[in-house]
């Protein structure tokens, strides 16, 4: 009996060493393959990654320059910049491709809320801190350390305040007011917040219309070929509300063609978010009448998150970035301190 026991012990040994060591070595292979693959970062240097979504407005400029000038080597960082191209799918690859290169942090300005699960897993699995910042993901938070950005919601409802306002003082809270909205890229969640924030104060008023609603990708170009085809079906249009300022700067072109006067004075309110200092210039000949700011400012809060995350510190789940709306009436006085 003894013998057999033995017999026993020693087959147990051989089985769980060739399969459990074996996993191991498989394991340690991967690694193996990983830092092959992967850059040498100087370890002097925090290395963060980060992937932008593209380069779809003036905004997103500011907020990439926010970032190249924030996370420089000689403030201690290398940043390894990536552009997403508009390419939600792009975007999760070069997160996969961060973490196998075992960067220290990556920060991702996501182009849509949904798809990020499985590489938020594998950050975390390969204990990278993530900082998801400016629009968010639709991930279980717990995968991600914190996220930065506007309240998109809110920055709608600021809107559609602003446009009560405005008819109040104009006189015209009665009439019946037809809105054309502009909106971001599908399954963006400053798309989404701000057409929420819209839709639901526009609701609340029983003499505003949507007339139409349609996607221009939060880009100039696109901005105005979809107002061309607007105000080929439409012609009676009170409001046009671009959710942001590069769609109804194209927008603007589309309704000059067409000999429509708009802005202050004009037939059309027009109104847009980001607060860029070219929507100032707007503002200020009265052609843009308000456009609720979105601070693309963000890098200076992602390195104080680093900084805490470095010092071990708890850092905050969510984040928002200060804001405000500026009008055609006041442009003029703060046209010269801004800072995109
Ligand atoms: O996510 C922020 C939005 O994205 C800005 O409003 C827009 O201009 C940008 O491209």
């Amino acid at each position: 009996m003894k013998k057999y026991l033995a017999w026993c012990f020693a087959l147990f040994l051989l089985v769980f060493c060739t399969g459990g060591c074996g996993k191991v070595k498989e394991e340690v292979q991967r690694k193996e393959l990983y830092r092959a693959a992967a850059p040498v970062y100087d370890e002097k240097y925090i290395t963060v990654g980060f992937i932008q979504t593209g380069k779809e407005s003036d905004w997103r400029d500011a907020n990439t320059n926010d970032y190249l000038d924030t996370f420089t080597e000689d403030r201690g960082y290398k940043l390894v910049y990536i552009d997403g191209n508009s390419d939600s799918g792009r975007q999760v690859k070069a997160a996969y491709d961060l973490v196998a290169q075992n960067v220290d942090y990556i920060i991702i300005d996501p182009i849509v809320e949904d798809g990020w699960e499985d590489v938020l897993e594998f950050a975390k699995q390969k204990e990278i801190p993530v900082i998801i910042a400016d629009r968010g993901v639709s991930a279980d938070p717990s995968l991600y350390k914190c996220w930065i950005g506007s309240d998109f919601k809110t920055e709608g409802i600021k809107a559609a305040k602003w446009l009560n306002d405005y008819l109040e003082e104009s006189g015209r809270k009665d009439e019946d007011i037809n809105i054309v909205l502009l909106e971001g890229t599908k399954g963006a969640s400053a798309a989404i917040g701000r057409t929420e924030g819209l839709s639901g104060e526009i609701a609340k008023h029983k003499n505003w219309h949507i007339l139409t609603s349609r996607c221009a990708n939060f880009t100039q170009g696109e901005g105005r070929d979809v107002m061309e085809q607007v105000l080929n079906q439409h012609k009676d249009i009170d409001v046009v509300i671009s959710e942001n300022d590069n769609m109804m700067f194209g927008a603007m072109k589309a309704m000059e063609q067409a000999g429509m006067k708009y802005g202050a004075g004009g037939d059309i309110i027009t109104m847009s978010f980001d607060a860029l200092s070219e929507a100032f210039h707007m503002m200020k000949e009265g052609k843009l009448m308000v456009s609720v700011e979105c601070n693309p400012l963000i890098a200076g809060i992602a390195e104080e998150v680093i900084q805490d995350l470095e010092q071990g510190r708890e850092v905050g789940k969510i984040q928002y970035v200060k804001e405000s709306v500026f009008t055609y009436k006041n442009a003029a006085q703060h046209i010269d301190n801004r800072k995109y």
